[in-house]
């Protein structure tokens, strides 16, 4: 499971930056797993991801074109991916005093030319994702194939804080209501799982962006 320094790592450049890049942040095993099943048993249940702002949820390419299917532990390697996120609640709750409640994740798929534009996972006040995650499964993924990540200041919607490429093990923590980030086509099939720490409040009625 994770070691004591890196979650000390994780959390307190949480709280200076609102943001973390992990790289081989779970066994590579379990990696290999998540992207054996990402790519093969879990191909019939993918659909096209939705974007909403407090309305139904909406399919539109023009924002974003990636597939989508949610785990729900069904299989032992998905279990094995909830208990380590879980214990990442855990610590992160026992860190940063987040409350975080429970977590949420899907499988994402980018084929090659679908892309994500900037956005936010949550709406301030609105919504109760706190945290997003996102867990890159690709293997041997090369630098000009695309599918960066941009992370964009709070601040400045334009200041690209960083460039992330979803390289096989990395993960990439950030605060949902507070970067606005997009997704670059990639010229090869891009996978991925992405995920909300949540908190508990019942009163927030809207759905999230990308629900
Ligand atoms: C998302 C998202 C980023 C990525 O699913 O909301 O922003 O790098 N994903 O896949
Ligand atoms: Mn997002």
């Amino acid at each position: 499971m994770w070691q004591d320094a890196q979650l000390n790592r994780i959390a307190s450049t949480l709280s200076e930056c609102g943001y973390v890049v992990l790289d081989k942040a779970l066994p590579d095993e379990l990696c290999r797993q998540l992207a054996y099943e990402a790519r093969n048993d879990m191909q019939a249940y993918y659909r096209e991801a939705g974007v909403g702002r407090g309305g139904l949820p909406l399919q539109d390419k023009n924002i974003r074109g990636d597939q989508i299917t949610w785990l729900s532990g069904q299989t032992p390697v998905q279990s094995e991916w909830l208990h380590h996120m879980e214990a990442l609640r855990v610590a992160l709750n026992e860190r940063l005093f987040l409350g975080l409640f429970s977590f949420e994740s899907h499988y994402a798929h980018y084929a090659p030319g679908a892309f994500y534009q900037k956005h936010l996972d949550a709406f301030r006040g609105r919504s109760n994702r706190i945290l997003s995650t996102v867990f890159y499964l690709n293997e041997a993924w090369q630098s000009n194939w695309g599918g960066e990540l941009g992370l964009y200041s709070e601040h400045n919607q334009e200041e690209l804080l960083e460039k992330v490429e979803p390289m096989f093990g990395r993960m990439v923590i950030f605060l949902s209501d507070t970067f606005p980030h997009e997704v670059k086509a990639a010229s090869k099939d891009r996978y991925s799982i992405a995920g909300w720490f949540r908190v508990n409040s019942s009163d927030s009625k809207q759905i999230d962006p990308n629900a």
